[in-house]
């Protein structure tokens, strides 16, 4: 196929740079923000007079025709016309002739690229928040639907002090809403008109930047034409923002692996989302949990690799930028199937809350309740922890519990000890006590539901802006 570019040339391109050089396996994915990019940009040259409104209609209709055939699969992306941009430059040429030349006036593809990968990222952005909201609501579905179950709460995964399990949920729920924020920042910076950089400085036609901007429903345009093309920090974000919300899918994910064995049985998956083993009979493994949790690790890997690539580059287009995409999408579609897979996932959880009751009885999470209580009959803390220290010392010489002793026994540790010491370890009491701003009492946790509310309404405001702006 003969380049756009060809007249340079005396040669034609090895085979194997053209093969090494071209995007075109992974940009066509953009061909519909490049199409309406090249549409805004034709618009704007015929409003400007920098070419003819006939011109401008030929170009436009062309653009539409060529949207239909990718659309309906009958267009075939050619790997020796490079990439996207060039392979539907090159068809519309074809299709309506010399009137095709003239689309590229004004522009270059350093900040049409530019341009098509910040209309994706917006769009996406608007997919994955979607889908972000949707995972928080399943988690909020999972809080209310155990509202009074109560876990062992754990530090160094050791028993620490009870807590509801709605509780537990909430705090995976302000995780993503913070990673909906995020996504918000993502937004903002993809949000800036790049078209009219020209390949780096700028163009000598008398050009309508903001019109175009208008057009695609851009907030902002850059301001200067070297960074127009030369960043790609909305990249990094998004990338950043993947990186740390697949670090919380992943931290949810170990513990729903932890709490779906055997040791544990907090929980049940559903069937539909486990796999078995090809020789053990008896296996229900959870490898949706588990695939998420190392899916993190290539999403991490995209982040450090885009990092990479720009640290060293000068300013303005240079060829490494092309590697922004691959790692890019690569992570947009590993965290949208995340998201899918693992709402439905947590909407199939079932909670053992026996399982969790017994594994309390059996331990001295209320340990520092004791403590507590000691505390308020006048002991200074750091005793009254001696005390009780001693006590659990004595019940696992003893195997008992701290619930085992005798108000005589009791007794035996401090005098301060009184007959109400048994409802004030109680599991109950001691999650019910808890009652600090934020803390995980049953008043509290309620409040926090209640926030929790008022934070998706307020998203789901910001999910229509997204559509509305990206439709
Ligand atoms: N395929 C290229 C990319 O993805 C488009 C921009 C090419 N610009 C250039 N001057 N070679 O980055």
């Amino acid at each position: 196929m003969s380049k756009l570019w060809g007249g340079r040339f005396a040669k034609s391109t090895d085979v194997m740079v053209e093969e090494f050089t071209s995007s075109i396996s992974f940009d066509s994915r953009m061909y519909s923000q490049d199409i309406a990019g090249s549409i805004a940009h034709a618009t704007m040259l015929a409003a400007c007079g920098i070419i003819s409104q006939e011109d401008a209609k030929l170009i436009i209709d062309g653009l539409k025709g060529i949207l239909a055939d990718i659309e309906a699969g009958n267009f075939s992306f050619e790997v020796s016309l490079e990439d996207i941009h060039m392979n539907i430059e090159k068809r519309l040429t074809e299709c309506i002739g010399a009137a095709g030349g003239r689309l590229h006036t004004a522009r270059s593809r350093n900040d049409q690229v530019a341009l098509d990968t910040h209309m994706y990222v917006r769009g996406q952005v608007a997919e994955v928040a979607r889908l972000l909201f949707d995972l928080e609501q399943a988690i909020l579905d999972t809080a209310h639907k155990y509202p009074e179950v109560i876990m062992p709460g754990y530090t160094h995964l050791q028993r620490a002090q009870p807590i509801l399990f709605s509780h537990h949920m909430l705090a995976y729920f302000f995780m993503l809403e913070r990673d909906f924020r995020r996504l918000g920042g993502v937004w903002e910076s993809a949000d800036i008109m790049p078209l009219g950089a020209g390949a780096l400085a700028g163009t000598t036609f008398p050009i309508d930047r903001e019109q175009v901007a208008r057009e695609l429903n851009f907030g902002r345009v850059y301001e200067n034409s070297l960074d127009a093309v030369s960043d790609r920090d909305y990249i990094l974000e998004f990338l950043s923002f993947a990186s740390i919300l697949m670090m919380h899918l992943s931290r949810l994910s170990e513990e729903i692996i932890l709490w779906s064995s055997t040791e544990f049985s907090f929980i049940e998956l559903d069937d539909a989302h486990c796999t078995g083993s090809s020789i053990m009979p008896q296996k229900k493994n959870p490898d949706v949990a588990e695939l998420v949790r190392g899916k993190t690790g290539r999403v991490f890997g995209h982040l450090m690799a885009m990092l990479t690539v720009t640290k060293g580059l000068p300013l303005a287009y240079n060829k490494d930028l092309q590697e922004d995409k691959e790692g890019l999408f690569d992570t947009i579609d590993t965290v949208k199937f995340s998201l899918t897979v693992y709402a439905a996932m947590l909407r199939g959880m079932k909670v053992n809350a026996g399982a969790m009751r017994q594994a309390l009885k059996t331990d001295f999470s209320n340990a520092t309740d004791m403590a507590d209580y000691l505390v308020k009959k006048g002991l200074p803390f750091r005793q009254a922890h001696e005390v009780v220290g001693k006590c659990v010392a004595y019940c696992l010489n003893e195997q008992k519990t701290l619930t085992d002793l005798t108000l005589e026994q009791f007794k035996e540790f401090s005098p301060l000890f009184a007959a109400d010491i048994t409802d004030a370890i109680s599991i109950e009491t001691c999650v019910a006590a808890r009652n600090s701003l934020g803390g995980t009492s049953p008043t509290q946790v309620g409040q926090t539901l209640l926030i929790a509310k008022s934070v998706m309404d307020k998203q789901q405001k910001r999910l229509d802006m997204y559509t509305k702006t990206t439709l």
